[in-house]
């Protein structure tokens, strides 16, 4: 089983003496979680493993990047499995750091990323990215990974981070890995253990809808119109409540232009169509990414 590791200086002092073991082709995975791991963050510990020496998952539920009445203090931990399931998937390192561990200070500098993060999540949890960009670029800086990877379930967090690492000249690869979803097709999450029974089985209009994507942006509608019809749908579930449904162009999360044909759009950008809806309290996120290029 994966090591379990919870300060820096041992995370630093394992990895230098890999490092030195391995030679000159070593190479680092870095897998950045909150943890309660499910077969999606799996997916991504197996693909790193698959491409590096060393694999380290972090677990850390980052306090900074959760809103005031967020689900900080709720958010559903399992060290136990999520050390037994990392495992399996090949970890070699668990970075477990405590809040003070990460955190001794109230940290004064700001890691913004502008733009990227003004619409979906950016929007809708203010602050949210900065403590995002923070943590993982203190992960980052500790691991010093040759690869990062992260999963396209959060698109717009994978745009944001491999902005802010071109921007900062950051020596990694961000490697974006694809939605891993249930086999009714819920995307997997964390959260989904907060779904009642009811819930989940109308939370599957989410990727429902997103699959008929593809052929109504392929009739040539503007982003108007097929926002429109994936509310439409997303509405017949009457527990349904939308924080967002957007088009935008992708990896920038900039808007098309007004009236624009999607499909003729796609000619240029990749379209990223995203949703963030409420089913009681629980917030879910999903999302398609479009390319024809
Ligand atoms: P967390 O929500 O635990 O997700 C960790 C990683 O797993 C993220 O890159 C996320 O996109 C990926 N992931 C989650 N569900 C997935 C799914 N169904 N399919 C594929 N990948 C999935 O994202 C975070 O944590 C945090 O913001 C973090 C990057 C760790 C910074 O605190």
């Amino acid at each position: 089983t994966a090591r379990i590791v919870r300060s820096i200086t041992e995370l630093r002092e394992h990895i230098r003496q890999y490092r030195l073991q391995a030679g000159p082709s070593a190479a680092v995975g870095l897998v950045p979680t909150m943890g309660f791991l499910h077969a999606g963050h799996a997916s991504l510990i197996r693909r790193s493993a698959e491409e590096n020496g060393l694999t380290v998952v972090s677990v850390f539920v980052n306090p900074l990047q959760f809103g005031p009445n967020e689900d900080f203090e709720c958010y559903p931990r399992d060290e136990a499995r999520d050390v037994a399931i990392a495992s399996e998937a090949g970890a070699n390192v668990l970075f477990m750091p405590e809040v003070t561990e990460m955190y001794p200070n109230p940290p004064k500098t700001s890691v913004i990323v502008s733009g990227i993060t003004e619409r979906l999540c950016g929007a809708s949890r203010p602050g949210h990215f900065d403590g995002v960009g923070i943590v993982v670029s203190k992960l980052l800086n500790i691991v010093q990974p040759n690869r990062a990877y992260f999963g396209m379930k959060d698109a717009q967090q994978v745009a944001v981070i491999t902005r802010m690492a071109s921007d900062l000249s950051m020596p990694v690869d961000i490697v974006p890995c694809p939605i891993v979803r249930d086999s009714d097709g819920l995307a997997l999450s964390s959260r989904n253990v907060y779904l009642s029974a009811d819930e989940r089985s109308q939370a599957l209009i989410l990727s429902q809808t997103l699959k008929l994507v593809p052929s109504w942006v392929e009739e040539g509608i503007a982003a108007a119109e097929l926002t429109r019809r994936i509310r439409e749908r997303i509405q017949s579930q009457p527990l349904s409540d939308i924080d967002y449904v957007e088009a935008l162009e992708y990896p920038d999360l900039t808007p098309p232009a007004a009236g624009a044909s999607l499909r003729t759009l796609l000619h240029q950008h990749p379209l990223l169509v995203a949703v963030a809806v409420r089913f009681g309290k629980t917030r879910l996120i999903d999302n398609i990414l479009l390319t024809q290029k």
